[in-house]
């Protein structure tokens, strides 16, 4: 058996007609990258939305990312990063399984064989990430649940550095207390998160960790901090985690996928069969 869950990440929607940094069509971005997930076959099972739904937070631009998400064909399940609100958007969401009923937003949905768990670790009126106590307790008890089952955890702050100075020191402080709870479970087959921007791919906790690109502006490359805290316009995209129950725990696999119109695809081969 085979699952197929996309993620997308940082959708920062403004109110209708605004721009992000007075630049960037955030709900344009949205759009496009819904419609490349209805469009995409076969159908993922889930969409994780990792943090930073919304730009500043206000209600306005709450209703703006309903009526943009709205026309997606797949469920959703989706956890607040620091530029959300947990109380606006638990009342935008209600019908989001959260497993609290205040405070942290954390979730568990199962696919099938698959836990897909989402941790709050966003701090209110902070831009840096941090896993309530409560949460980790949450997190080490549903692991310690149904040990034989496979689990994909998302976050929004990476729990590790990426060499872009500006954004690794509002990485998730805690993250030592996270990581002795992966290592703790095999069953965790993948840690991934959002907040950079950009498609990462690194190690944490054993276990293989990435974050998830933007569907619309990229935080800048920036390794030696040369540039002010810069953004880029580069290619868009989301990942998709596909989970192969082959073995064990099973095996996770990580698509980019690039968002936008692109030539073909053309066969190989032609009808004899040889290399066109
Ligand atoms: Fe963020």
């Amino acid at each position: 058996m085979t699952r197929l869950i996309a993620q997308i990440s940082d959708l920062h929607i403004k109110r209708p007609g605004e721009l992000a940094y007075g630049r960037v069509d955030t709900a344009a971005a949205l759009s496009r990258c819904v419609d490349e997930l209805n469009r995409f076959t076969p159908r993922p099972d889930l969409v994780v939305i990792s943090g930073d739904l919304t730009d500043t937070p206000t209600k306005k631009e709450y209703n703006h990312l309903k009526h943009l998400l709205a026309p997606l064909q797949i469920p959703f399940v989706a956890i607040p990063g620091n530029h959300d609100d947990r109380t606006m958007m638990r009342a935008a969401l209600p019908d989001q399984p959260y497993a609290q009923s205040t405070g942290a937003l954390n979730l568990m949905m199962a696919v099938g064989e698959l836990d897909i768990l989402l941790l709050d670790s966003s701090v209110p009126g902070s831009s840096h990430g941090e896993l309530e106590a409560g949460t980790l307790t949450w997190l080490d008890a549903i692991l310690g649940a149904s040990m034989g089952r496979s689990a994909l955890l998302f976050l929004h702050h990476p729990p590790f550095m990426t060499g872009i100075g500006h954004m690794d020191v509002q990485n998730l402080r805690n993250a030592n207390d996270l990581e002795s709870i992966v290592q703790r479970h095999p069953r965790v087959r993948l840690v991934s998160a959002g907040h950079v921007h950009r498609a990462t791919l690194a190690m944490f906790a054993g276990r293989p960790a990435t974050i998830c690109p933007a569907p619309n502006h990229a935080v800048a490359l920036d390794l030696d901090g040369r540039l002010p805290p810069s953004f880029k316009i580069e290619p868009p995209g989301f990942h998709l985690h596909t989970w192969f129950s082959s073995r064990g725990h099973g095996d996770v696999v990580t698509h980019f996928v690039p968002i936008g119109d692109f030539d073909g695809p053309h066969p190989f081969f032609g009808p004899n069969g040889r290399l066109l």
